[in-house]
């Protein structure tokens, strides 16, 4: 920003403390900022110079100080233990022993005093015949009428308080070692001075009158509008973040899925994540040994271990399209289809069961229906699997469905996700002839989405469906993972507070 629109942008306060600081030289504390410049109140001064420095027009220096003062108010007058100690010894003719030294000035005294002596070696010990007495040395001998150097400094604290490089540093940590004797605390100072940037705005010209901030009814209604200064908007400056609430990112994928198949004239349709095996395989025309069974892949239920199924017509169907292709031409799979099987619960392994079964119900022309559905699935968890994700599964059943209206619609959609380079490639599904993968190019590299492909007669046949059904199944995730750029899969179910607020809105 220039100089002048800097300048526009200023604050009545800031204003101030920026003319203040020119009046003395550029530089000075905020204490006398707030006196030369007639503030109302110190925090004013310091506001508008945190505000100058985000905008570069002045700098804050700080530094830190300890400050010493004297906690025990009445210590000289008590006098230090060894003080007491020194003259008692002094009157004594310079030398006693410990106990006449206890009787002298009392046990407690004493006791404190004894260590004192010896380490600012004011006595030493001296053996005799009986008990070791304590002789004054020199530097006690000149102690008795002159203040030792720690006392010296609590008469100076107890006159004012003073800073660290104003006192002896091994006197103070000495001081310090003692009960309640002085107190440390760390000052915070400041000096603020004008920038180079703020010297320029200060040339430009600052004017000092009151000026609003909001324009209010009163201002309009009396017309004074006219009169006053109205401050600029300065949109650039820093203000607090604010965190709305919003919807999960996952939602917000999903909702625009659903939307985009909405509006392509699809409904939507869900189903029980426990299904018999049944609906999940057998209908799809997979035969009862398929790998996909094993329990590797698949999570089968304990409780209800069975679901049972009724529609007898439909079973009797599939049962023969297995053992020899019914009346589909097909060969079949031909092996002894089991029925129980077939009514083995588990957790649904895509979201396929849910066309199957919406096509038992409505065998007839037109079907345009899809689901958002989560699935199940044997794997552990690592950057790119999970064993539940979801699945956008969808059908359309119609007299002349092809396979190019399959890939059309699945480039269309991913089209209006915002991807557009998407390519098919064969694909194995039991229950799709021809099959297709989908993948989409992104970031440079080609990822897959999901498999597609008109069903087989083995599996619409049972069902009654007399027309091509186009159907796919596509990864939810993967989606979500390119829209939000994420590499780990697993990022998507964590909880993490900063991804979700910094996540935009679309
Ligand atoms: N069900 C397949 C899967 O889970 C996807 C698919 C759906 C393929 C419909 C063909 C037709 O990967």
């Amino acid at each position: 920003m220039s100089a002048t629109q800097l300048l526009e942008g200023l604050s009545y306060p800031e204003r101030k403390v920026l003319l203040t600081l020119e009046g003395l030289d550029g530089g000075a504390s905020p204490e006398r900022v707030f006196e030369a410049g007639q503030f109302q109140q110190l925090v004013e001064v310091m506001n508008a110079s945190s505000w100058l420095q985000s905008k570069g027009l002045v700098d804050i220096k700080e530094s830190a100080k300890k400050f010493y003062s004297l906690k025990a108010k009445d210590i000289l007058d008590r006098g230090l233990p060894e003080r007491k100690a020194l003259q008692f010894i002094g009157s004594n003719q310079g030398r006693c022993t410990i106990a006449e030294l206890e009787q002298g000035i009392g046990k407690g005294d004493a006791s404190l005093a004894i260590g004192w002596l010896k380490r600012k070696s004011l006595v030493s010990m001296e053996k005799g015949e009986g008990a070791p007495s304590m002789v004054l040395t020199d530097i006690g001998k000149r102690s008795l009428g002159a203040d030792m150097p720690d006392e010296a400094l609590l008469r100076t604290l107890a006159q004012a308080d003073r800073p660290e490089d104003e006192v002896d540093t091994n006197v103070v940590a000495q001081l310090k070692t003692r009960q309640d004797l002085i107190t440390e605390r760390l000052v915070v100072s400041r000096e603020l001075s004008v920038t180079d940037l703020g010297r320029e705005v200060l040339a430009l010209g600052i004017e000092l009158k009151e000026e609003v901030a909001q324009l209010t009814p009163e201002l309009i209604k009396t017309g004074k509008w006219r009169d006053v200064s109205i401050r600029k908007y300065d949109v650039n400056t820093f203000a607090p973040s604010l965190y709305a609430a919003k919807k999960h990112p996952l939602t917000r994928v999903a909702d625009e899925v659903r939307r985009i198949f909405i509006q392509m004239g699809f409904t939507e349709v869900d189903d029980e994540y426990v299904q018999a095996a049944f609906w999940n395989m057998d209908a799809l025309f997979t035969p009862q040994d398929h790998p996909a069974r094993d329990m590797q892949d698949t999570f089968y239920l304990k409780r209800p271990a069975k679901v049972e199924i009724e529609e007898e017509d439909i079973i009797a169907k599939v049962k023969a399209v297995h053992e020899n292709g019914g009346d589909t031409g097909s060969l079949g799979w031909r092996y002894a289809w089991s029925r129980e099987e077939a009514e083995r619960a588990l957790l649904r392994t895509h979201t396929t069961p849910n066309s199957i079964r919406y096509l038992a119900k409505h065998p007839d022309p037109p079907a345009k229906v899809f689901s958002i559905g989560r699935i199940f699935r044997n794997e552990s968890i690592d950057m790119t699997h999970l064993p539940e994700f979801v699945q956008i599964e969808g059908i359309i059943m119609e007299e002349g469905a092809n396979f190019d209206m399959l890939v059309n619609v699945l480039r269309e959609f991913y089209r209006r996700m915002g991807f557009d380079t998407i390519r098919v490639r064969p694909g194995p599904f039991p229950y799709t002839e021809p099959s297709l993968e989908i993948d989409i190019y992104f970031n440079g590299r080609w990822m897959e989405l999901g498999g597609a492909g008109v069903f087989r007669p083995e599996v619409t046949a049972p069902l009654g469906v007399k027309h091509p059904v186009l159907a796919w199944g596509l990864g939810f995730e993967r989606l979500a993972m390119l829209r939000w750029n994420l590499k780990d899969i697993r990022e998507l179910y964590i909880t993490d507070l900063d991804m979700l607020r910094s996540s935009p809105v679309f």
